[in-house]
């Protein structure tokens, strides 16, 4: 595998779940702790020794991302780049608007509404030593009733992922696939082959199965809290609260 790493930061949708907070800007403008959601996903990336990001947005308040990151040099970044989504038609979707920003490099995918605990490094490093193939990710979760919100992972007896399950009522482990995809360039030929799911997206969980359909899928245990702040209100004030205590992206 040859070329760098650049970020995909995803950041449109409707943030429906977080109604009437989101009626009045964008979920991922929201305040976490003493700063903008998004702020932490792009210095997760450039912790991760991400230079050059693309942050893929839609709806009313795409300008106040222009604003508040501007051209990415206060966050460490060389170029941030932007790409506006016409209508939320899932993180695939959205994925497929960097293919020529992408161009011949691997692609680290971060939903901008995940927040994590511990730095995302570690999991870059051993991403760039694979020689194929794409890495997830993966956070264990106990309860049952939040695995059902979340793509989860089955397990086969030597701790391979057999298949992933987006939004499961009866969940086949305990770990969830967290909003982090490490993906070799190959992923936009995979893009056109997606069918609409039942809720009328593009679903990445499709694109991860299609890596496990190769065999070619990797995965890390993180270490450290993970939240989804865009899951439900309570998730939001979760997070929020984990933010406050222990910080976020800790080495
Ligand atoms: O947070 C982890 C979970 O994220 C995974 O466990 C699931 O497998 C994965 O499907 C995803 O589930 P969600 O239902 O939480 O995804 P959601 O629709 O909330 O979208 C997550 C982010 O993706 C959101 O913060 C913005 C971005 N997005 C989403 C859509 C639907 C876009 O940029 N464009 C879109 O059209």
């Amino acid at each position: 595998m040859c070329g760098g790493v650049k970020g995909v930061l995803l950041a449109g949708g409707t943030g429906s779940r977080l109604f009437p907070l989101t009626r009045i800007t964008n979920k991922h403008l929201l305040p976490i702790g003493d700063r903008p959601m998004i702020d932490y996903g792009i210095e997760a990336l450039v912790l991760g020794g991400v230079t050059e990001v693309m942050v893929v947005t839609g709806g009313t308040h795409a300008g106040e991302f222009l604003r508040l990151l501007s051209n990415g040099h206060d966050y460490g970044l060389d170029r941030l780049n932007y790409a506006y989504q016409d209508r939320p038609g899932g993180i695939a979707e959205a994925l497929g608007l960097a293919e020529r920003f992408v161009a011949d490099d691997r692609v680290a995918v971060m939903l901008a509404d995940n927040i994590f605990e511990r730095s995302i490094k570690s999991s870059l490093e051993r991403f760039a030593l694979q020689e194929s193939g794409a890495r997830l990710l993966l956070a264990a979760i106990a309860e049952p009733e939040h695995l059902r919100h979340l793509g989860v992972p089955a397990l086969d007896g030597n701790g391979r992922i057999e298949r992933i399950v987006e939004k499961p009522t009866d969940p086949p482990s305990t770990y969830c696939v967290t909003g982090v995809y490490l993906y070799p360039p190959d992923v936009f030929a995979v893009l056109p082959t997606l069918e609409p799911s039942g809720r009328g997206e593009l679903e990445i969980t499709d694109v991860n199965n299609h890596y496990v359909a190769t065999g070619e899928i990797a995965y890390d245990v993180i270490e450290g809290f993970w939240g989804d702040a865009g899951e439900s209100i309570d998730a939001y004030y979760a997070v929020n609260d984990h933010v406050r205590r222990n910080g976020a992206n800790r080495a």
